[in-house]
């Protein structure tokens, strides 16, 4: 029953205001979070996390590079299903890992039991965090930060400011414009009778929008049902390059202190595809005021 669709379908396809958000039931729709979490787990594409190769060579990178080490207390944020929570964990590293996706936290539960593993797991939105000089560092894999809007980025990194120790690091990576440009835009449609997006019969019309002027990009995904509910999701990314990166941390109170092309240690190299970031926490103007 495909039909009629077309002017709930043409009235969502012009190219949208910067950061509009699209469907907010994302992370935590029962159908796509399943999807999510297969897609995590998957080991032939690296779509949601990174396979499990670079993720072990990452831990392996920041702890023998002792920007991780043991006895830490350690944030992952956006964890996911914990793949990095808990190989820092049989590091020695004492991890608190946090997503907003219930079913990827319940599956990092589940594992840590089965392998005895000490992790604390939340279930809980990241812009909710109230901790205050608690951690040595706060871990944020594969580009997290590149899905905000300036004003939200911000808000998360005065968030992960106050979490962290005097000097503690914020370790993370972003995506540059050279990826963008490699990976182009989608502009194409199908019919499934189930997959990713839906259990069941659906149409999926996906569409990418640049703005260079902002180094932003948009993929958006336009998903009717074959019962005519049209929905429509949106994964903003906005990319930086280093010079870009550094002179946000440095207004938002960190110093850059070691970049990479990869957070598993792959030496900068200007035009690489990523840029992974140690940063240290120091004192905002505004802090030294107070004291
Ligand atoms: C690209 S995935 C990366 C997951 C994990 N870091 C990894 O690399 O395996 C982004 C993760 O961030 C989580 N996430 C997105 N927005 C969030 C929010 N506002 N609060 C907490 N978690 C969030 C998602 O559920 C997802 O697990």
């Amino acid at each position: 029953m495909l039909h009629n669709l077309f002017p709930s379908i043409f009235s969502q396809t012009s190219k949208p205001p910067l950061f509009e958000p699209g469907e907010l039931q994302f992370w935590n729709d029962p159908h796509i979070s399943k999807s999510m979490l297969e897609a995590h787990l998957d080991q032939t594409h690296d779509r949601a996390s990174r396979r499990t190769a670079e993720i072990e060579k990452t831990v392996s990178h920041l702890t023998y590079s002792g920007f991780l080490k043991t006895g830490d207390r350690v944030l992952d944020l956006g964890c996911g299903p914990g793949l990095y929570s808990s190989r820092l964990c049989l590091e020695g590293v004492r991890v608190t890992g946090i997503d907003i996706s219930r079913r990827s936290i319940d599956y990092a539960r589940t594992q840590a039991e089965k392998e005895g593993l000490d992790i604390d797991y939340i279930c809980a939105d990241f812009f909710s965090i109230e901790y205050e000089e608690t951690f040595d560092a706060v871990l944020q894999a594969y580009g997290e930060i590149c899905t905000f809007s300036d004003e939200k980025r911000n808000i998360l990194l005065s968030l992960i400011h106050r979490a962290l120790k005097d000097r503690g690091f914020f370790i993370f990576d972003v995506s540059t414009r050279m990826l963008r440009m490699r990976e182009g835009l989608q502009n194409r449609w199908y019919a499934s009778e189930g997959g990713f997006w839906r259990p069941g019969r659906h149409l999926v019309l996906e569409e990418g929008f640049d703005y260079p002027e902002n180094n932003t990009w948009l993929n958006q995904y336009i998903v009717a049902d074959d019962d005519g509910t049209v929905k429509t999701y949106r994964l903003w990314l906005h990319d930086y390059s280093l010079e870009t990166i550094s002179k946000i941390l440095e207004k938002n109170g960190f110093k850059v202190e070691q970049v990479w092309n990869s957070l598993s240690g792959e030496s900068y190299r200007e035009g690489g595809d990523w840029i992974a970031v140690a940063a240290r926490k120091v004192q905002t103007d505004k802090e030294m005021n107070w004291k």
